[in-house]
């Protein structure tokens, strides 16, 4: 379909202001290709989104929303303003583990273990969350190396982590906050925590394998993506593909389903939290926060990006940078409104459709 009015929109001075408009971008596939590699497609059109070039009157509202995370919200705001060029403010940035911040209230002065992420970055994250007695999958290697024996901690990671006698520390809950680094320890802590008695490692309790006897211990996953695009060219496999492992560990080892609570797109929670969001935003930039919006998404993955802002009542844009190609023909698993080359073709398009 033409874009000549978006592309107007995009490129000349003036433009008629199109009021009810908002985007949510997805990251990883949409605005970046891998850690270090923005899209110059997403530069600009961010750039304009914002009004830093002066050609609108207001800033069209928008916020990222991704799947990603493993860093303190903070730093990753900072970090993506810099890469991007446009300075976002705290309400224009959803991580998967954003909106689990209000959930774990309820561990606040509880052990909870913090899996995934490098170092012991998502140990900050949790603390940033007002955990106060978050640990890592190292501080429980230091503490007893036999609980798993097929890696070593590094002088790095030693340096890191905290000593404790966990056979005294009863857990609530596991958090995945991101990739982990080791699934085979990381698989076998969380099944020892979910199979153990009032949450202490190196207990079993009586039942662990009956369904009618739950556990002390809540699992609580961000991040559902099976496959997400990184510089690599083909999808890799992410932290929803470790949920997988889980669960058939668990089935094999207990019988039972793997119970857990789930965040990130493409769950009701994380469109809720971010449709908040954006009216903060609005809010925050004095234009009025309660207004009729129509919210585009942009995304690169059906099964995440897609189907969660279809069935949260948003329109969706399909773009072919990320994991989602059509070049044999392929169909999405899950219709967006459009199918768009890139992430400003479709703002050009969502632009077209509004003026
Ligand atoms: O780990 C990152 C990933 O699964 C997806 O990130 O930005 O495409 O939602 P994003
Ligand atoms: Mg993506």
């Amino acid at each position: 379909s033409t874009t000549v009015a978006g592309k107007r929109a995009l490129h000349a001075k003036t433009t008629p202001f199109p009021d009810k408009l908002a985007f949510a971008f997805d990251i990883d596939g949409v605005l970046k290709q891998g850690h270090h590699n923005v899209l110059p497609q997403a530069k600009r059109v961010l750039r304009f989104l914002s009004g830093a070039e002066g050609r609108l009157p207001k800033p069209i509202p928008f916020l990222l929303i991704t799947n990603g995370g493993g860093i303190p919200d903070e730093e990753r705001r900072a970090a993506l303003s810099r890469e991007l060029g446009v300075e976002l403010t705290e309400n224009q940035l959803v991580q998967s583990h954003t909106p689990i911040k209000e959930y774990v209230d309820k561990y606040k002065d509880k052990p909870v273990l913090v899996v995934g992420g490098k170092g012991e970055n998502c140990r900050r994250v949790a603390e940033s969350y007002g955990l106060k007695h978050p640990y890592i999958p190292q501080d429980i290697i230091a503490w007893k190396p036999d609980i798993w024996d097929r890696t070593e901690l590094t002088e790095e990671e030693k340096s890191f982590v905290r000593p404790a006698d966990f056979s005294q520390i009863p857990f609530s809950a596991a958090l995945v906050f991101d990739d982990t680094r080791d699934w085979g320890r990381d698989i076998t802590l969380i099944l020892d925590l979910l199979s153990s008695d009032k949450g202490v490692f190196g207990t079993r309790r009586e039942g662990h394998n009956r369904a009618d006897l739950s556990g002390d211990v809540e699992l609580v996953m961000s991040n559902a993506d099976v496959e997400w695009r990184s510089s690599w060219p083909i999808p890799r496999l992410g932290t929803g593909a470790f949920r997988l492992c889980l669960e058939a560990t668990y089935k094999s080892t207990t019988g039972l389903e793997l119970p857990y609570k789930q965040f990130g797109k493409p769950f009701k929670a994380t469109y809720e939290f971010s449709e908040l969001m954006l009216r903060r935003y609005l809010k925050q930039v004095g234009r009025n926060s309660n207004k009729e919006l129509n919210v585009y998404m942009v995304g690169d993955n059906p099964l995440s990006d897609i189907d969660g802002a279809n069935r949260f009542g948003w329109n969706s844009i399909l773009v072919r940078t990320g994991v989602f190609h059509d070049k044999h023909g392929e169909k999405p698993s899950h219709k967006p409104t459009v199918i768009c080359d890139d992430v400003e073709k479709g703002v050009e398009w969502a632009i077209q459709e509004e003026l």
